[in-house]
């Protein structure tokens, strides 16, 4: 377990409105392996507004993934509570859609329509026609109309991920779970993703959950952005990050912003170093 606590240095993300959507309070997320407990995030807080691109930004291992599976309902906090419109999260529901870090999360046996309905019909949650039209209306969204009968193995890496987003869409979840969905691609069509999210949000104005480790990217998807420390991931600041986007990222502001996350990140990196060599 972690000595200390590290303050939240920094709050200054203004919450949009009164009733968050997701409440996380206090979450400590552990791994209990045979040898050891891994403690992945300790006394975590944030709360998440209907519309908010929120994200989850730190180093490798400090814990993004495993808050996402908190949220997800695959995993319970050890310590503190999710609630979500209200209500303590236990268990994955079609409410909060998953879009995950993993390059192949297509069914490959399956068409690009049929894997948009797939989850629609098989939660329950629509009946087969209405399904296939919902499916019809996000893959035209994502630019996918001329693709609803190729399989996964004929698409782009791009593409592929596009389909992803529109198959967690198409469920009509309160809340879209990203964990690094552009972080395989290449740096151009990373870019390109990018810019369909934040078009695609403009359009329908979901709330997103996003993770990345790439502070350039936290600035340009990010509405408001929680800066977590390494290992055990706690927070360390949540910052504002509505102005920002590719159209502005030459900007002076956007380069201070991204310095000063990026000073806080490796501040955070040599207090790690001090406190173990002290140890
Ligand atoms: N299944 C598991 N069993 C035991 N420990 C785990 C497991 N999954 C993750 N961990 C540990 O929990 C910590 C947090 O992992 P997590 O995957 O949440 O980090 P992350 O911030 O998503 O990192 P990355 O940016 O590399 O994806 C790490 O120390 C990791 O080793
Ligand atoms: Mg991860």
């Amino acid at each position: 377990m972690p000595t200390a606590t590290i303050n939240r240095t920094e709050t200054e993300s203004v919450a949009p409105g009164a009733t968050p959507l997701l409440d996380v309070k206090g979450v400590t997320l552990q791994y209990k392996t045979k040898k050891q407990i891994v403690t992945a995030s300790y006394q975590v807080d944030f709360q998440v507004f209907p519309g908010d691109r929120f994200v989850l930004l730190g180093p490798s291992g400090c814990g993004k993934s495993t808050l996402l599976k908190g949220v997800g309902g695959f995993m319970s906090p050890v310590e503190g509570e999710i609630n979500l419109n209200g209500k303590p999260v236990h268990a994955p529901g079609p409410d909060r859609m998953m879009v995950f870090q993993e390059f192949e999360q297509l069914l490959p046996w399956k068409t690009v329509l049929e894997n948009v309905v797939f989850p629609m019909v098989t939660s329950g949650k629509y009946a087969r026609a209405e399904a296939v039209d919902r499916a019809k209306r996000y893959l035209e969204k994502v630019n996918l109309t001329k693709f609803f009968d190729a399989y996964p193995h004929q698409l782009s890496g791009g593409m592929k991920q596009r389909a992803s987003i529109a198959r967690g869409m198409a469920m009509g979840p309160a809340i879209l779970l990203m964990d690094e969905p552009f972080a395989a691609l290449d740096a151009l069509t990373r870019l390109k993703m990018q810019e369909e999210l934040l078009e695609l949000w403009e359009e329908l104005r979901f709330t997103v959950l996003f993770v990345t480790h790439s502070i350039q990217e936290a600035v340009i998807i990010g509405s408001r952005i929680l800066v977590l420390s390494p290992h055990p991931g706690q927070v360390r600041a949540e910052l504002n990050a509505q102005q920002f986007n590719h159209a502005n990222q030459d900007c002076a502001e956007f380069h201070a912003l991204q310095q000063r996350i990026h000073d806080m990140l490796f501040a955070e990196r040599i207090d790690a170093m001090g406190q173990h060599h002290g140890e």
